[in-house]
């Protein structure tokens, strides 16, 4: 019989997370990929890298290829670029309104600026961080994010926690069960 490695097939997809200063991008990341939470903030430069490896089916593996893009930085600098397979997190802070109205400017820079192999619009999903903060008081006017996704092209939304590991692995299994089902 071939070796197994020979029957599986590999695929590698991008997960863009971005969204505003201190919303939570790399701690939802290294929840994600290492199971761990640090309160400590330390601002991301530039772009971080991480990877999670998923056996998706029994002839599948996902290399799943996380970029934590630093709320500091804008696509500015990027020019257009095609990926095959990617797709894109928007992460605000549920305890700042703020992070919230950069939600839709963060989407048209990932739109403007990233695109799927066939020239279409990445699959994203909405990630309303810090939903742990509830009992100190999350923002009164944020508008029902159901509506709020299908009006902006989100496929989903999910309320999230680092901290207490909330939702994370629920939203990103979103983006990549979104992205399996294409072709
Ligand atoms: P930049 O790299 O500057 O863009 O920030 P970021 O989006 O990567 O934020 P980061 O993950 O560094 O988190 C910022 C702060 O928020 C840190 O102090 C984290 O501990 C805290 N934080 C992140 N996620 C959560 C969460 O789900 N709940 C709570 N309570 N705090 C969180
Ligand atoms: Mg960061």
């Amino acid at each position: 019989p071939a070796p197994v490695s020979a029957m599986q097939q590999e695929r590698l997809l991008k997960v863009l997370v971005i969204g505003d200063l201190g919303v939570g991008k790399t701690s939802i990341i290294t929840r994600y990929v290492h199971q761990v939470f640090s309160q400590h903030y330390r601002a991301t430069i530039g772009v971080d890298f991480a990877l999670r490896v998923l056996d998706w089916d029994h002839k599948t593996v996902v290399r799943l290829q996380l970029w934590d893009i630093a709320g500091q930085e804008r696509y500015g600098h990027m020019t257009r670029v095609y990926y095959r397979e990617a797709v894109g997190a928007l992460v605000f802070d549920m305890t700042r309104m703020s992070t919230f109205q950069a939600v839709l400017k963060w989407k048209g820079d990932l739109d403007s600026k990233v695109a799927l192999g066939n020239g279409r619009p990445v699959p994203a999903v909405l990630l309303a961080n810090k939903c742990d903060q509830r009992a100190q008081g999350l923002c009164p006017k944020l508008p029902k994010l159901e509506a709020f996704c299908r009006d902006s092209g989100f496929i989903g939304w999910y309320e999230t926690s680092a901290k207490d590991d909330t939702n994370i692995e629920a939203a990103i299994m979103c983006l990549v069960r979104s992205i399996m089902s294409l072709e």
